[in-house]
């Protein structure tokens, strides 16, 4: 089961404007930082459109801006099948240069939209000045939705306090079985919002992979600890996975982990080898 061609489209979860995002998507930090390796790098991310993977989330913090272009150059020619995702830097967030910042992504990403625009995490700015450049930049076409990434439930509770800011379309957070504080927390205050998580590092960017319960439980299934990974929050339906690859085989074998199903023997294991939160556990970050 660990690559195949998929047979079943990528499920979707609506975002809050009742559109339809595919569950599965693919990174893109660490892409763009080599030139030699920009072309096997946008094979990739074109190998995950074709398999459905259409949700890509990149930020102008990448290989600084290198990431954008690796993007432009898979989604040339086939624009409409993607939601793209990137983010404006902290620094950047004041209300002019978050405009200025979002222009400059657009121009790297040789498009004339971002799908969805996130601040990557929060800094100096008041979140009111971030939000009315973001409605300025959704007034001018320039981006349709926007949300946040690396917000704790404090600050996504100041966050719809203020004017707008119930608009938020995700917060992207760091979410894996090694990481789990947001299930105490967070994820049930999105729940009960109807906002959706977006999951970063769903591997632990490869650290995870070698651990012996998740080797065990993939082993069961003829799958590879990677999918296990993946299936464990896919299974959920309510929450965006975005693993990056840039090996196709990678690739293919995250997009099979949709076809894999954990037993409810398979998840109690996980649960004793990594514990849900029993209390109150910062955001973390990476
Ligand atoms: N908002 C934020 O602050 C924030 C922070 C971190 C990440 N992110 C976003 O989330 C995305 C994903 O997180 P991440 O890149 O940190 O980590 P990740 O997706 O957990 O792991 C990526 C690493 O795992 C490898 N990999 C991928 N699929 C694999 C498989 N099936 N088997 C074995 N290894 C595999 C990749 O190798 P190859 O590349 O060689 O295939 C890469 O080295 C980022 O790319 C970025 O877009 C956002």
């Amino acid at each position: 089961m660990t690559q195949h061609e998929p047979v079943h489209p990528v499920p979707t979860l609506r975002l809050p404007s009742g559109e339809r995002v595919p569950i599965l998507g693919q990174g893109t930090w660490y892409m763009g930082e080599d030139r030699r390796s920009r072309r096997e790098e946008a094979a990739a991310l074109r190998l995950g459109i074709d398999l459905g993977m259409t949700l890509i989330d990149t930020a102008e913090m990448y290989a600084s801006g290198g990431a954008e272009e690796v993007v432009a150059e898979a989604i040339e020619g086939r624009r409409d099948e993607v939601f793209l995702v990137s983010k404006v830097l902290p620094g950047n967030a004041s209300r002019r240069r978050t405009i200025e910042a979002c222009e400059r992504s657009l121009r790297r990403l040789r498009t004339d939209r971002i799908d969805l625009y996130l601040l990557h995490w929060r800094g100096r700015y008041p979140l009111s000045e971030t939000l009315e450049a973001f409605a300025e930049l959704q007034k001018a076409g320039k981006i349709r939705y926007w949300g946040v990434s690396n917000f704790d439930t404090d600050d996504m509770e100041e966050l719809v306090g203020i004017r707008g800011g119930a608009k938020v379309a995700t917060n992207q957070v760091l979410y894996n079985l090694s990481r789990r504080g947001i299930e105490f927390d967070l994820l049930p205050w999105h729940r009960e919002r109807r906002i959706p998580i977006m999951a970063y590092s769903p591997i632990e960017q490869g650290r995870i992979l070698r651990n012996p319960t998740l080797q065990r439980v993939a082993a069961r299934h003829g799958a590879t600890a990677a999918q296990v990974a993946l299936a464990w929050i896919l299974r959920q339906g309510d929450i965006m996975v975005i693993p990056k690859a840039s090996r196709p085989e990678h690739v293919r074998e995250n997009r099979a982990a949709l076809d894999l199903t954990l037993t409810a023997e398979d998840l109690a294991e996980l649960d004793r080898a990594f514990p849900p939160p029993t209390r109150k556990v910062p955001l973390e970050v990476l």
